[in-house]
């Protein structure tokens, strides 16, 4: 295995904070040092601090730079994580779609979205609650690879197990042939489902709308607390009045001084 020298290892941090926003601790140095071992190796580096210098110095091509932050970011995800949310979800589904509720599309935003399951989870359950009420989903996240596994809506069979037995049984179709221990998000769920690659740390992609529910889930834990303030004030301007902000449960946003009010654990509405 190739090493990574002190200043090589400060210098890929460095990189990835002004790309992402995110600090990597020393403790992630065994993980950046597997990661991008093989992707220089991938891109002909077989010396991880030349590649490393190469990349610093603007001088490998772009598809590098990109591979460089999807290795390094953290995309664990999967179906229903974090339950209460989905439950809060259905609760506001309800309303908007009953006889008090507010006409037009009932819209979330999954500003983290990783491979996709959060946005499909989320999806499942509108279409679930909301009849012929129509809805939309917006998935965004930093890396291209998981915002391209998202758009496919292919999953491996073994990732179902956070979902219930008539979601599965209703929302996914079990792949055959050469999609044998995979499975496929139902067409009529990915036809309200879209993916982009934005940067959080950036301003919003043009021509967001405004949500009536925007998960922020276990992407803020990543970012010290100046940039997570303002990430948060720069993704809550695109709340509706009476749309509500979801944070991870073991994220924390208090001491921000932010204009949001608690609603329920990891739950906050705009002030
Ligand atoms: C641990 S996953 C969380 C996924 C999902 N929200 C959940 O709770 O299961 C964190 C995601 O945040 C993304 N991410 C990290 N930094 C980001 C940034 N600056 N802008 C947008 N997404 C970012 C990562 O690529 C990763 O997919």
């Amino acid at each position: 295995m190739s090493k990574l020298s002190d200043a090589a290892f400060r210098s890929v941090c460095d990189y990835f904070w002004r790309v992402s926003g995110i600090r990597l601790t020393d403790a992630k140095r065994a993980l950046v040092l597997s990661r991008l071992h093989r992707l220089a190796l991938e891109h002909g580096h077989d010396d991880l601090d030349s590649f490393i210098e190469r990349l610093t110095r603007g001088q490998l091509p772009k598809a590098a730079e990109v591979a460089v932050v999807d290795r390094l970011t953290t995309n664990e995800t999967y179906f229903f994580r974090e339950p209460a949310h989905f439950a809060d979800l259905r609760e506001r589904a309800r309303k908007h779609s009953g006889p008090q509720g507010r006409k037009g599309d009932f819209r979330v935003w999954s500003a983290a979205s990783s491979s996709g399951e959060e946005a499909y989870s989320a999806a499942m359950q509108l279409d679930d609650t909301l009849g012929d009420t129509p809805w939309r989903i917006h998935g965004t996240d930093l890396s291209t690879t998981v915002v391209a596994a998202a758009r496919t809506g292919l999953y491996a069979l073994d990732r179902a197990q956070s979902l219930s037995q008539d979601f599965l049984r209703r929302y996914c179709l079990r792949g055959e042939g050469p999609y044998e221990g995979q499975m496929l998000i139902d067409r009529k769920l990915r036809a309200r489902v879209d993916f982009q690659c934005a940067n959080l740390t950036q301003p919003l992609p043009d021509q967001l709308p405004m949500f009536d529910v925007i998960f922020l889930r276990n992407v803020l834990i990543y970012f010290e607390p100046a940039a997570k303030a303002d990430i948060v004030r720069r993704v809550i301007t695109k709340l509706k009045p009476d749309g509500v902000l979801y944070t991870g449960h073991a994220e924390s946003l208090s001491g921000l001084g932010l204009p949001l009010a608690p609603v329920a654990p990891a739950i906050y509405r705009h002030e």
